[in-house]
């Protein structure tokens, strides 16, 4: 018989908002993961829909591009059987002068449950949970935080090594500008892997070891014994200066192709956030080969933010409870 999604609040979990992965136990992170297990059978059901969320009203505020994160919450909350709004800034007030804060208030007062939010500023989503009665999930804001790359990265990573404590993961790239990158590195130390971050000395920001990971500045050296090599995208838009000599030089040192494939272990997985760009940080064989596991992270993704949006909407409708 297929198992039943639970629709009640989940015990261990009591946050409203998702603003990050540093401030998750493990316990929290494991939770969301156990729960997007159950979510991800939804998707392969004919009717690929259950009621946990029938009517809650969620919103996507994202003020800086996306494909996946913003398509892949708006199905999440689809398939959870909730309303949602599309929220586009360049067609908005926004654009005429309308501040962040009063434009999410606007739409608050409309009656909406969870805003999730992406911002080129780092901070926004923490802003937003201060002035806002809504649940706030973080999309990613600036260099600071996309927690559910993280979580849909860890989890990609748990349901194909089936464990995360001891593993060998390399992050490799654009260190300092990269969200994703901090996401990773909190949620993965804090269940027990060994991370080690790779990029050129201007791509690598001081002091991250006091995060809990390794430094390397040579590709071979630390990807020779890697479980999970997560490649990361040069960040032109957030680079205020010319951090390395050319895309060719970073390309020829610090990308990933079949030649230095050869290098691996047989069962590395290869990952990325995506978006990629195919020749520089990765080739294209790579990018498409038998290690690369790009599009099922994806579509993990859709069940790790199934499994974000209703455990904050439980935690919301909880309090409503207590309240009245
Ligand atoms: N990985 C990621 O955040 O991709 P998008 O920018 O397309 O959402």
């Amino acid at each position: 018989m297929r198992p039943e999604i639970p629709i009640e609040p989940k015990p261990g979990w009591n946050r409203r908002h998702l603003l990050g992965l540093e401030e998750l136990s493990a316990d929290e992170i494991t939770l969301i993961l156990d729960t997007a297990r159950s979510f991800k059978e939804v998707s392969t059901r004919d009717i690929k829909k259950v009621p946990a969320l029938r009517g809650k009203v969620i919103v996507n505020m994202f003020v800086e591009p996306s494909t996946r994160t913003k398509t892949s919450f708006s199905l999440a909350a689809k398939r959870l059987s909730a309303d949602t709004v599309d929220f586009s800034p360049s067609t908005s007030s926004l654009s005429k002068g309308e501040t962040l804060k009063d434009t999410a208030r606007n739409i608050e007062a409309m009656g909406v449950d969870i805003v999730i939010v992406r911002h080129w500023a780092p901070g926004v989503p923490l802003m937003l949970s201060n002035v806002l009665k809504a649940s706030i999930i973080n999309a990613g804001d600036g260099a600071h935080e996309h927690p559910t790359q993280g979580l849909l990265d860890i989890f990609t990573i748990r349901e194909l090594k089936g464990r995360i404590r001891g593993l060998k993961v390399v992050i490799l790239g654009d260190i300092t500008h990269s969200r994703v990158a901090r996401s990773n590195i909190w949620g993965l130390t804090k269940l027990g892997a060994h991370v080690t971050v790779c990029g050129p000395a201007t791509l690598v920001p001081p002091f991250i070891e006091d995060l809990g990971v390794k430094v390397s500045h040579n590709v071979d050296e630390a990807i020779a014994d890697a479980d999970v090599i997560n490649l990361l995208r040069i960040q032109m838009e957030r680079q205020k200066a010319n951090l390395f000599p050319s895309v060719r030089e970073y390309s020829r040192i610090f990308g990933i192709d079949g030649e230095r494939m050869k290098r691996t272990r047989k069962d590395v997985l290869i990952m990325h956030p995506g978006p990629i760009n195919r020749g520089v940080e990765i080739a294209p064989d790579v990018a498409d080969g038998e290690q690369s596991v790009i599009l099922k992270q994806v579509t993990n993704g859709l069940a790790v933010r199934m499994a974000v949006l209703f455990l904050v909407a439980g935690v919301k409708e909880l309090e409503g409870e207590e309240r009245a």
